[in-house]
């Protein structure tokens, strides 16, 4: 190929389109003098925020997305001219958004990696039926004034207050009430468990050696674990808990039939299910939400150490990585100090993680919470034959969740 590059990186052409006319035009000094004094838009240059929700999501969603050539031609055509899609264009002028057979994917379409948000976003009802786009949360440049540092901006690149629930009140204004809202979440409503994203946009997404949140904005519900696969929202906080109790809670606050369960579902913790017997794609979600504040306080933590310094051993990279950074939160970590090395050889990263998960399950401590949903028997010791058992069922399908 004989490649040309106008501008490398991602710098301003790549989402204001091309600005050869828009630096011309501007060379008069009147010319800008009137705009800033009119406010009035600048037709020479793409400025994302003005166009409308699609053609703002596009802009994104041409590095943000999973999309394919139509034909064979336009892949031609690529490979000599590059990309035709411009800013401002119909990304769907030029390539399918088609996402078929891909496995970045769960079985009902929404994304399990991160770097395709704009897919996501297609399949979200705020999109859909209402004007959300990627810029309803995110801006690209921090704005004059903002009391955020700048590294504080750039991780997320979030407009001010979109962590919280005013990226959903800005649309869902209702539910500023805290008497709706606490109606509606069944928390209270300082409770990490009110936060609308907490169970609309759960970290189901991988990548980047973490979980993100998904950008697909769903309802939480059993049946999505048992159908899908995809761990929900309630069960990520509420780690100690059975999938059982959360289909009965979901049954009695929103009316939603539970599904049918199996005898694991119904008497241990969904967490440790996704840890011992999930696939690795489920496995580094897991991981994740061991390590999340949130989830610890919902849950209680002392419990979690067989389950994190087991993943820890986990054949895969990325699950060792995770889990060594949640690991970092138990107490027992400090005895572990610097020594683990998640890409080490086998025999040397196992040895340490493995006297520290024998010494767990043998070391029974007064007081320790015990329960066969956790698999800690009364005298507070691991029910090793139920983990050993669970582990055995370990789905080993190989799985490439490549960013
Ligand atoms: C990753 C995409 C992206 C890149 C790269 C980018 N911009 Fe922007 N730009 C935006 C978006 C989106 C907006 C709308 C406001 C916002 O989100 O900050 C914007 C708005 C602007 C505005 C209007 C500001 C206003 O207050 O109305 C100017 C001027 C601008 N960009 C200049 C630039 C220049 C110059 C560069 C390169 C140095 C650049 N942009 C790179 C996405 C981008
Ligand atoms: C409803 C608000 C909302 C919308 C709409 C939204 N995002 Fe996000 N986005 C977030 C939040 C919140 C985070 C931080 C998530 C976290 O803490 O993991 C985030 C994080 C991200 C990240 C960083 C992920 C990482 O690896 O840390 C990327 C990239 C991103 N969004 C891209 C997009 C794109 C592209 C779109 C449009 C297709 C979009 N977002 C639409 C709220 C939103
Ligand atoms: C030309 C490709 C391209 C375009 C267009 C683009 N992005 Fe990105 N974006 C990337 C890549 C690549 C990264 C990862 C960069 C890195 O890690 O250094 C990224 C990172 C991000 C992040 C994560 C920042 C962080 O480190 O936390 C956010 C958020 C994001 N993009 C949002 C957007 C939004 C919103 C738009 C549309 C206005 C957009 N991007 C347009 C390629 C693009
Ligand atoms: C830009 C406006 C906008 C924003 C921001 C927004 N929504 Fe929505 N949302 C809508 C619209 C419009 C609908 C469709 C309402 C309808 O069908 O009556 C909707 C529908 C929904 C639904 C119903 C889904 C269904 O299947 O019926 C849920 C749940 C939801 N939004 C949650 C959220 C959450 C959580 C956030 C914040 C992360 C959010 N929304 C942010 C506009 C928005
Ligand atoms: C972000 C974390 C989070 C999410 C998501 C979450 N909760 Fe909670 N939940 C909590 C916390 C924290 C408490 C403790 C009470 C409080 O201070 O809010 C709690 C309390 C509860 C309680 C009462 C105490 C108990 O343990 O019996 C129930 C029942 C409950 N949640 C069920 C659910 C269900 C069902 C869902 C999903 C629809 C859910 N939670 C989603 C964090 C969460
Ligand atoms: C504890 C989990 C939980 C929290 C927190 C939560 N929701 Fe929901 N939400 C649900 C569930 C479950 C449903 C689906 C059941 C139903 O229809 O009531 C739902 C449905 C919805 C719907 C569609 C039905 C409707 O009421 O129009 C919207 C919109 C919505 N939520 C917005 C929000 C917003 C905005 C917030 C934050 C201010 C929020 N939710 C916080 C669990 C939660």
């Amino acid at each position: 190929m004989d490649t040309h590059v106008a501008e490398l990186g991602i710098a301003c052409e790549a989402c204001h389109g091309p600005g050869e006319a828009h630096v011309d035009a501007n060379r008069d000094p009147r010319r800008r003098y009137d705009l800033h004094a009119s406010g009035a838009a600048d037709g020479t240059v793409v400025n994302p925020a003005l166009l409308d929700k699609e053609r703002a999501t596009h802009v994104c969603t041409r590095c943000h997305g999973v999309h394919r050539f139509k034909n064979h031609t336009d892949r031609e055509r690529w490979s000599e001219h590059g990309f035709r899609y411009r800013p401002g264009d119909l990304l769907t002028d030029t390539v399918d958004i088609d996402q078929d057979g891909l496995d970045k994917f769960w079985p009902d379409d929404v994304v399990r990696v991160t770097g395709r948000e704009g897919n996501g976003l297609f399949k979200t009802p705020c999109y859909l039926k209402g004007e959300m786009s990627c810029l309803t949360c995110h801006e690209s440049h921090q704005k004059p004034g903002d009391p955020r540092t700048r590294a504080e901006w750039a991780d997320d690149q979030l407009k001010p207050l979109m962590r919280t629930d005013h990226a959903c009140l800005q649309c869902h204004d209702e539910y500023s009430d805290e008497e709706t809202l606490a109606a509606h979440s069944h928390h209270p409503p300082g409770s990490s468990g009110s936060r609308c994203m907490n169970c609309h946009m759960p970290y189901t997404t991988t990548g980047l050696l973490k979980a993100i949140r998904s950008h697909t904005v769903t309802e939480p519900s059993a049946a999505e674990t048992v159908e899908v696969g995809r761990p929900n929202a309630c069960n990520l906080c509420h780690l100690d808990r059975t999938l059982a109790w959360t289909a009965e809670h979901m049954e009695d606050w929103y009316g939603t039939p539970q599904p049918q369960l199996d005898e694991d579902d119904r008497s241990i913790a969904a967490s440790i299910l996704w840890a011992l017997r999930g696939d690795a794609g489920l496995r580094v979600i897991a991981a994740n939400a061991f390590g999340r504040d949130s989830a610890r306080e919902a849950s209680g933590s002392e419990w979690m150490t067989p389950a994190i310094t087991f993943l820890m051993t986990d054949p895969y990279h990325a699950v060792r990585y995770v889990a060594e950074r949640s690991f970092r939160k138990q107490p027992e970590s400090a005895r572990l100090g610097l020594a683990y090395d998640c890409v080490a050889p086998f025999e040397t990263r196992s040895r340490e993680t493995l006297e520290i998960f024998e010494g767990w399950g043998a070391r029974a401590r007064p007081g320790r919470r015990s329960g066969p949903e956790l698999l800690i028997d009364e005298d507070g010791q691991l029910m090793l034959d139920v983990f050993n058992r669970l582990v055995s069922e370990r789905d080993l399908t190989p799985v490439t969740l490549n960013e």
